[in-house]
């Protein structure tokens, strides 16, 4: 049977995975493929360290360039993370006509441009499946599977780190760091942990879910991104309180104009690309996603409404995500196919994001405040100065004269009046340390 050799480039929770995974289903595998995988090299920085996955000394080194330039190795799989030698990495290989598969969401958020054009100059291929969602095989899905359908709606809970913290905090009022750390001990989170928490990561991910549904790359600086550090048990408490949990979410979707502004630039109606927590309702499917899972809900115009849920980072879960590509890029050598699917088509020249000002949907404000009288009419007189309504409010009993949460629900508003709004309302002397403001999900 044809040995298709393979030269990783990182042997961490992913590179050990995929080194376990195609120890354990080598057979299978091949099996399917009538060929067989074979990994020849795993590049690592310091061969002499412990390992939770032993590989072999005789295969590990630490010349990644000496990998990359073997020609005995027909496929490199870039697994180190970070977008500086892992770009040299991939550029080396594709320049050298070789396919790369890579799980790095930063680097192809950083350049996936520059890589595409490289892999297409050089007749080679980028695989990514295991950048977005972990096991779930996404970016086949919308490469492949739902190619026929304009998306007009993508709501996705891309970072099982977040999802683990969130999950835990509200399920086991665990504390954040407590959870954050055993997420770093399970193998999910990133060498980073702020690229996890402060957002960055879910930026990148739906920066190419986006790109992947609209066909221009999308520039991650245009993507409005918060984190999770300030959702705090008080507020995942009165969410639930209210009929909803706290998710972060990746929405990418085409919301309908503002009042005033154009419909179109260049005949393209822009999108919302935006990363935050986000209130949903617990009778929404996306509620029920908890720990480290991933979920993607998509539109199509044709197909509706789609759903796709499983582990979303995770040794196993990514290593999965990994043999796919492996089989993809080994099919493609088997058949001498090198672009059958190219790694991105751009194919919508006119595409842009639209500033999250623009955007109108309702809010969860927190506020901590003095309860004396007045102090409510000042907060409400501020709000209807800027036309935004309250639509309830929460305000525990039993603390006249002192600080105490108010908890204001506000109807839809644009993000520019919100915004402006409560930067005043921080501002008067009732209202001590600072405001939560976090967005209401309606999936409209
Ligand atoms: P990791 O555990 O930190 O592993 C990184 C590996 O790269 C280590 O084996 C390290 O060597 C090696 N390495 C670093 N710099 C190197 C260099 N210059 N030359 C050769 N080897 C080098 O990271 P990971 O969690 O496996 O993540 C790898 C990639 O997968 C990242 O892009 C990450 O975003 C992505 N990803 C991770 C997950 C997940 O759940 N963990 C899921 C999806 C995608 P040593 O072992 O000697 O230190
Ligand atoms: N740190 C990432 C996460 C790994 O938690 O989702 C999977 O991409």
């Amino acid at each position: 049977m044809r040995k298709v050799t393979l030269g990783l480039v990182g042997g961490g929770t992913v590179g050990g995975g995929v080194f376990q995974a195609i120890k354990r289903n080598g057979k299978l595998i091949a099996s399917r493929l009538g060929l067989r995988l074979e990994i020849a090299k795993v590049a690592v920085r310091n061969p002499g360290k412990g390992r939770a996955v032993a590989i072999p000394s005789a295969v590990l080194t630490t010349d990644w360039k000496a990998v990359v330039a073997d020609p005995k190795i027909d496929i490199i799989v870039e697994l180190i993370g970070g977008t500086t030698t892992a770009r040299q990495i991939t550029i080396a290989a594709l320049k050298a006509g070789k396919p790369v598969v890579t799980a790095n969401k930063a680097l192809l958020s950083a350049h996936g441009e520059e890589l595409f054009e490289t892999a297409r100059l050089h007749g080679a291929n980028l695989y990514y499946e295991a950048s977005v969602a972990g096991g779930i095989p996404i970016i086949k899905i919308l490469r492949e599977s739902l190619i026929g359908n304009r998306i007009s709606h993508l709501y996705g809970i891309v970072n099982g780190t977040c999802n683990y913290i969130l999950s835990r905090m509200r399920d086991k009022g665990e504390d954040f760091d407590f959870v954050l750390s055993e997420a770093q001990r399970l193998g999910y989170a990133e060498a980073e942990p702020s690229l996890d928490v402060d957002g960055y990561d879910a930026q990148h991910k739906t920066g190419i879910l986006a790109s992947l549904a609209h066909g221009f790359w999308v520039n991650p600086r245009t993507i409005h991104v918060e984190g999770i550090r300030h959702i705090s048990q008080l507020d995942i408490q009165f969410a639930d309180q209210l009929g909803y949990v706290i998710k972060q979410l990746g929405v990418v979707k085409q919301p309908a104009p503002a009042k005033n502004k154009p419909r179109s630039k260049n005949g393209f109606q822009p999108i919302q690309v935006s990363v935050y927590p986000a209130l949903i309702a617990k009778s929404h499917v996306l509620a029920s996603m908890n720990d480290v899972f991933n979920a993607v809900f998509i539109k199509g115009d044709i197909v509706g409404d789609t759903l796709y849920c499983g582990h979303g980072a995770g040794q196993d879960a990514t290593a999965s995500a990994v043999l796919s590509d492996l089989a993809d890029a080994a099919l493609d050598l088997k058949f001498g196919t090198a672009n059958r699917v190219p790694p991105f088509v751009p194919h919508e020249r006119e595409g842009w994001v639209t500033p999250l000002d623009d955007i109108v949907c309702r809010y969860y404000l927190r506020l901590n405040v003095v309860d004396r009288p007045g102090t409510f009419a000042r907060i409400a007189n501020l709000l209807g100065a800027a036309k935004i309504g309250i639509s309830s409010i929460i305000q525990p009993e039993g603390h006249q004269g002192k600080s105490v949460p108010v908890i204001l629900m506000i109807h839809d508003a644009p993000n520019r009046a919100m915004t402006a709004a409560l930067k005043k309302i921080s501002q008067l002397d009732v209202v001590k340390g600072n405001p939560v403001m976090i967005r209401v999900e309606q999936f409209d």
